[in-house]
């Protein structure tokens, strides 16, 4: 099996130069101008085209039971809608709530399905939803297995979130295994009192949602997070940060000392809070946790992510159909399953509005949606760069390209698009998982199962 893309922009965190890429099996094996061949090789012409290296997003759901349901996609409709969107391996949450399986059988059960359907490379975050000796001695396990990130959450009380005591013990054993913890940063108290105080005052619509969690409870979670790493010098990464306030909790803490990256989304940077009060319940859709903030969050957010303080771009993918689920909370916001499904066009909405607008040169895309998180979850050179010896994930990008999103075309699973109608200038012409087309114009071509899991080396000591 080999593969010959010739004449390519090639676009890395660190470089931007055009040449061939040929690759054998599985891997890249030469970079150079004029490369011949033998009969057989796939052959594909770049000219006029990038060739990004696959996209990685760090926070995807795709098995989630959740607020009463479950997330709509399968590993096999996700890993597609990834795909056609350039995106060649994700990071998905083992995400068991605290009275659910024990950690390790939750463990099995997410690389169970992801094995046997995912088209596309994938590695997990394993959540830390409860912990004593015996989750201890089996989270030691996991990160034997190559899993080497824990995922805990200060939100969503009763469910998930960790109490203060075991929050430390976290801190602690992630430190000695040489662990990186990513957080859900919200104070969960807050949130629980705020809902029903707004719900007693009538207040149901999913407008209030964002009332019930404003900026300052989750930058109390970002310093609550920044405290407990302190103890132990523990790594952490503050997922979907969403505002201002917290974002500068954690320039807080870098300054300080601690070792803490930040993740954005793309919905944080391309929507905000107007459209989560759209009228007649069509601002459920846009329903998530933390909520859409004020538009002028979104300058923040790009900033962050040109002056590279903000590391990466993630989706936090969590797909829940209009109706039957969104309609859930109808008379009650609390009740509508949160998630904004933008798993298929994270690449294209930064493509289309950094890039083509100016606010992200095409090295910087490159850095926050593939290498920072290759280098942070320890993937790198294996993935997020275009080097001999790297997987031959790779994305040929059509900066030419004119389309619009619609949910009549998308391959996630779902009822409804957030971004209905939006413009996209560029797409992903050809995308290759190790070494075979996976995906081409819009298209999957690729194989349900071929996905690998990703196994993964601590280096967070
Ligand atoms: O609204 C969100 N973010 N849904 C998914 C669960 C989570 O908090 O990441
Ligand atoms: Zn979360
Ligand atoms: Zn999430």
């Amino acid at each position: 099996m080999s593969l010959l893309i010739k004449n390519g922009r090639i676009v890395t965190a660190s470089e931007q130069y055009t040449a061939d890429i040929y690759c054998e099996g599985e891997q890249i094996t030469r970079i150079g101008t004029n490369l011949e061949a033998p009969p057989k090789t796939t052959v594909i012409d770049a000219t006029g085209k990038y060739v990004f290296p696959g996209f990685i997003d760090p926070h995807v759901h795709i098995y989630l039971p959740f607020m009463g349901t479950y997330a709509k996609d399968t590993h096999e409709t996700a890993s597609k809608a990834a795909l056609v969107g350039g995106t060649t391996t994700m990071i998905e949450m083992v995400c068991q709530a605290r009275n659910q399986q024990p950690l390790a059988d939750g463990f099995e059960f997410w690389l169970n399905k992801a094995e046997k359907n995912s088209a596309c490379d994938f590695t997990f975050h394993q959540t830390v939803s409860r912990l004593d000796k015996e989750c201890e001695d089996q989270l030691t396990e996991i990160v034997k297995k190559g899993i080497s990130s824990f995922k805990i959450f200060l939100a969503y009380k009763g469910a998930f979130n960790l109490t203060d005591e075991e929050l430390y013990h976290t801190m602690r054993l992630a430190k000695k295994l040489g662990v990186i913890v990513t957080a859900h940063c919200e104070n969960a108290d807050i949130i629980v009192e705020m809902q029903k105080k707004l719900l007693s005052e009538g207040k149901t619509g999913p407008e209030w949602h964002y009332w019930s969690r404003p900026p300052r409870v989750e930058a109390e979670g970002v310093h609550h997070l920044l405290t407990f790493a302190e103890m132990h010098d523990t790594h952490v990464y503050t997922v979907h940060t969403s505002c201002e306030e917290s974002i500068t909790e954690a320039l807080l803490g870098k300054q300080r000392g601690v070792k803490v990256w930040i993740e954005t989304l793309i919905q944080y940077l391309v929507l905000d809070k107007s459209y989560a009060e759209l009228p007649n319940f069509e601002g459920s859709k846009y329903v998530m946790s933390p909520p859409l903030r004020d538009k002028k969050n979104q300058d923040v957010h790009w900033n962050g992510l040109r002056q590279r303080f903000i590391s990466t771009v993630a989706t936090d993918h969590a797909p829940f159909d209009y109706k039957g689920q969104k309609e859930m909370g109808r008379g009650d916001f609390t009740k509508i399953p949160n998630g904004i499904p933008s798993l298929e066009e994270r690449i294209n909405l930064l493509y289309t509005h950094g890039v083509c607008e100016g606010r992200l040169d095409l090295s910087t895309l490159v850095d926050c949606g593939s290498t920072q998180a290759a280098k942070l979850f320890g993937l790198f050179p294996r993935k997020g760069t275009i080097a001999i010896g790297s997987d031959a994930d790779l994305v040929v990008y059509d900066p030419d390209y004119r389309g619009k999103i619609s949910q009549k075309t998308q391959l996630m699973n779902l009822d409804y698009s957030a971004f209905e109608g939006w413009p996209i200038k560029g797409r992903p012409h050809v995308v290759t998982v190790r070494g075979e087309v996976a995906a081409k114009d819009g298209k999957f071509v690729g194989k349900v199962g071929r996905g690998k899991l990703v196994k993964r080396e601590p280096t967070h000591f």
